[in-house]
This record gives C-alpha cells, sequence and structure tokens, in this order.
C-alpha cells in the first residue's frame, strides 16, 4: 500500500514584484534575470503570515478532497522557517484549520515536500493514518539578503498543499541528503548566552550558485532515471514532470539529458521565482485544476536544495480529471 493525491490546494500573496520593480532597489536588469533563470516575478508576503498562507492552502486541498480538518490524522509541514521555532507551522496551520491531529514539521529545504510526501508513506503504509494533510509554505523573502542581488532575485513566498489518503499511487520515491554547509546555507541567529563566545552570524541566505546548479542537473537526472525505473516503468510512461522550480535553465539542460519529451515538462518559475518546497505543490494545485490531470496518468516529481538534499518519486494521478479551467482555487 501507499498514498492517492486525493486533493490540492495552494496560496501566494497578493503582491507581486516584477524583475523592473527589483532594478530600482539594487543593481539588476529584467534582462539579466529573466534570461539566467526565467523568471519575471514573485510573490513576496508584505503582510499577513507565512502560516496564514499555509493554512489557506491547505483548506483549498481539503475542500478539493472532500476531507474535513477533523478528520485528518496528520499534518506535516515542510518549510525552512516558519513564523516561529516552535510552535512548529504545523501547529499553527492545526489550529487554523480547527484541526485534532498530531503536526509536525519537516526541514529538507527546496527538497521539504518529496521528504514529507516519504513521511506520510510510513504512516500510511503502517495503517497509522488513514489521511495526512501535506503541506509546503515558504516566506523566502524573509530569508534572502536584499542587498545581495545574486540571491534576492532568485526567490519568492507561497504555499502548497495536498491531502493524501491510502491508495496505491505512489508508484515509487527516494530521499537523499549529502551533508554540505559551504553551497547553500542560511545561518540561525546568534544567541545571546553570556558563557558563550558566539560571534556575530550573517543571518540570510548565502549560496555558491554555480555548484548548486550544477549539483541541481545531476540530481534531477539521476533520481528522475532511478525512481522511473523503480516504478517498473520508462521515460516515455511518464505523463508530467514536475521539477522543483529553481531556475528554468536547471531543467532546461536536464530536459536535455534525460530522454522525456520535452513538452511533458512544466513550470510556473515565471511567476513565482523558487518558492522552495512550495515550488512543486504549487505547480501540482495549478496544473489540477486547470484539469490537466486525467485519470491513471503518471507525474514524476523532483527536487533539490540545502542540506544538500534531493528526492524525487512518481506517482499515478487517481483523481478524476476535472473540467478545464473551471475550478476557481477558492475555499
Ligand atoms: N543582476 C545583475 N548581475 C548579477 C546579478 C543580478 N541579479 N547577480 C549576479 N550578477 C553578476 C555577478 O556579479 C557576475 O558579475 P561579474 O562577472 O562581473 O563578476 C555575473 O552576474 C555572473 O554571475 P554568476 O554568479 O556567474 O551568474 P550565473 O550565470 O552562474 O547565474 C545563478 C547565477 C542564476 C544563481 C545560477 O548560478 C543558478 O541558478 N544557480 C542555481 C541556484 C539554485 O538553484 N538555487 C536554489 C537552490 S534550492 C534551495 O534549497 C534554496
Amino acid at each position: 500500500m501507499s498514498f492517492n493525491i486525493i486533493g490540492t490546494g495552494s496560496a501566494y500573496p497578493e503582491s507581486s514584484k516584477t524583475n523592473d520593480e527589483l532594478s530600482l532597489r539594487i543593481a539588476t536588469s529584467d534582462e539579466w534575470i529573466s534570461t539566467r533563470t526565467g523568471i519575471k516575478s514573485r510573490h513576496i508576503i508584505t503582510d499577513g503570515s507565512l502560516s496564514d498562507l499555509a493554512a489557506e492552502a491547505a483548506a483549498r486541498a481539503l475542500k478539493d478532497s472532500g476531507t474535513l480538518a477533523q478528520d485528518l490524522d496528520l499534518i506535516i509541514c515542510a518549510t525552512v522557517r516558519g513564523d516561529t521555532l516552535t510552535p512548529s507551522l504545523a501547529c499553527l496551520v492545526q489550529k487554523k484549520l480547527a484541526a485534532t491531529c498530531p503536526a509536525f514539521d519537516v526541514n529538507a529545504a527546496c527538497t521539504g515536500f518529496i521528504y514529507a510526501l516519504d513521511v506520510a508513506l510510513g504512516y500510511l503504509a503502517r495503517n497509522k493514518a488513514k489521511k495526512i494533510l501535506v503541506v509546503a509554505a515558504e516566506a523566502m523573502s524573509k530569508l534572502v539578503d536584499w542587498n545581495d542581488r545574486s540571491t534576492c532575485v532568485l526567490f519568492g513566498d507561497g504555499a502548497g498543499a495536498v491531502v493524501l489518503s491510502q491508495g496505491d499511487g505512489l508508484l515509487s520515491i527516494k530521499i537523499s541528503a549529502s551533508g554540505d554547509e559551504n553551497l547553500l546555507r542560511i545561518d540561525s541567529a546568534a544567541g545571546n548566552c553570556p558563557f558563550s563566545e558566539d560571534s556575530p552570524v550573517n543571518p540570510y541566505l548565502q549560496m555558491n550558485g554555480k555548484e548548486v546548479y550544477k549539483f541541481a542537473v545531476a540530481a534531477m537526472c539521476g533520481d528522475l532515471a532511478e525512481m522511473i525505473q523503480e516504478a517498473g516503468l520508462t521515460q516515455e510512461d511518464i505523463d508530467f514532470v514536475l521539477p522543483h522550480q529553481a531556475n528554468l535553465r536547471i531543467i532546461e539542460t536536464a530536459k536535455g539529458k534525460l530522454g522525456i519529451s520535452a513538452e511533458k515538462y512544466r513550470s510556473n518559475i515565471e511567476h513565482f521565482g523558487n518558492t522552495s518546497s512550495a515550488s512543486i505543490p504549487i505547480l501540482l494545485d495549478e496544473l489540477n485544476r486547470a484539469g490537466e490531470f486525467k485519470k491513471g496518468q503518471v507525474l514524476a516529481l523532483t527536487a533539490f536544495g540545502g542540506g544538500l538534499t534531493t528526492g524525487a518519486c512518481v506517482i499515478k494521478w487517481t483523481k478524476e480529471t476535472k473540467s478545464k479551467g473551471n475550478d476557481k482555487n477558492d475555499i
């Protein structure tokens, strides 16, 4: 037994900032950002909290699945950092939904959604849960240094969610980690303990973009090929590839190597930037609501990120197809 995705939802801040708007504040240009990344604009939280967004995405996924919050057995949130270190983001979402089940966070940076799916699989497979809500939500705008043009232009804020039930839709899944604090890191704030000699830290995201780029392409290609094979399928059997939305050029490079037809790849990075762990479930929800998926079609998901972490899975779509363009993302 594995799981079926029975509902999807997403939410993002109303406020959207274009590349041109960023270029009024830092030395950059629409031309540099779009040609190197494919990003044109990103949503940024200007008021409200990340847990509000996460709860909104969750409520939409619950509605799409026809599940009541009270019937959930577990809530798992993927996030780099929620509104508070404790309570966890998952506990804040649980409260906002008036759910009563256990709730906890998973932090695997941009790979967090796939990690959370794998954790959920464990609970469903050993019959500890029948319905699980997985929410990935990130406020990357609060984690980047807005004076560092090489990173702040890349990221955006948002939340995506799925409701999982016991089923046979998940065909294969893998997660991996190779600990490395040099290529991508966000330091915790230094404490003020009078007995230690902590030096001040840079609290913002630091990244070696070129090295992460190489790592990302290799991870996408290796993990996807492995998971397709483990599912007993070939590249031709895949109907959709939903890659982590970090950089369109990473996706384009991987496309050339993987042998899956180019038209099967989906992307929305143009209007979202990199929303870290939320990027895949936001894209998934967008496609579900647009009526793109047909029952029985096969989706391949792949992600990489800080840690360094990677993850990929192959999922058979088991929901009835929505009528195209008819389903608004309302609660
Ligand atoms: N606007 C204008 N110029 C810029 C900007 C900017 N926003 N940022 C950097 N530059 C300049 C640099 O200063 C450099 O100038 P120089 O040649 O005079 O020194 C030049 O542009 C080239 O910079 P590079 O860093 O070499 O640019 P590159 O082509 O490698 O692209 C990028 C950078 C887009 C970050 C790319 O390396 C990349 O996408 N890497 C992967 C990043 C990624 O996927 N991150 C997500 C990780 S997931 C997670 O867990 C967070």
